[in-house]
């Protein structure tokens, strides 16, 4: 533990691009419209970024079995695989492979962690499917720890109940087995891009549909 304070983490990589320079103000009440230009040039680069943070923090789930018969990473890459190979689209298949993204750092609520990472890029539908699909997955366990498998059951008669017990049932449950031939990450990586490579709903989106970087 002590040799672990020693080092802190490194950062993740970025572009630390800033074409237009750094803005010089101390607070944002002080701060001008040519400070925020700099600002959202260098956003704007940062954003390009984006899908490649994603993949650094996916890749953490590697080699974490957590217990299970295969790591995190796999189980993400068979449930994309086989969301894939059945014919779902490749918003679902995002979805799919970034469902338990937030397993490092959403230990109690993971869901929310890839339900937040998605939101801006999917629709009402798909964005529902995964931040509740942990409810939804317990079904299948929750009896096993001493939890309600049917919890489910809360959201019976909402739009999204059967859609997000198919994820679950199909993709998401059986995507534990060491003998899948799941497709490799790299697969993925344009459809991530496709995917999110712009907002569709955001706070930062202007009127006109444009992203303010
Ligand atoms: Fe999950
Ligand atoms: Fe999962």
């Amino acid at each position: 533990m002590a040799d672990d304070l020693k080092s802190p983490p490194k950062p993740l990589d970025a572009t630390h691009e800033e074409p237009m320079g750094r803005a010089t103000f101390t607070a944002f009440t002080n701060a001008t419209e040519e400070d925020w230009q700099k600002v959202i040039a260098a956003n704007g680069v940062f954003a390009k970024g984006h899908v490649d943070r994603v993949l650094t923090h996916l890749n953490l789930l590697k080699g974490d079995c957590g217990g299970f018969p295969i790591d995190r990473l796999e189980h993400s890459l068979q449930t994309a695989t086989r969301a894939h190979r059945a014919g779902m689209d490749e918003e679902y298949v995002v979805c799919a492979l970034l469902h338990d993204i937030g397993d490092t750092l959403g230990v109690f609520n993971h869901p929310d962690i890839a339900a937040a990472i998605l939101k801006p890029f999917v629709s009402g539908q798909n964005f529902w499917m995964v931040a509740n699909h942990g409810i939804f997955q317990g079904y299948y366990f929750w009896h096993h720890i001493g939890l309600d498998r049917n919890a489910r059951e809360q959201f019976r008669g909402h739009p999204a109940f059967e859609y997000t017990a198919q994820f679950c049932h199909l993709y998401d449950q059986p995507a534990f087995d060491g003998a899948y031939d799941s497709m490799p990450l790299e697969a993925f990586v344009p459809m991530l891009h496709r995917v999110m490579g712009r907002p569709k709903q955001s706070m930062y989106l202007k009127k006109s549909g444009e992203a303010a970087w």
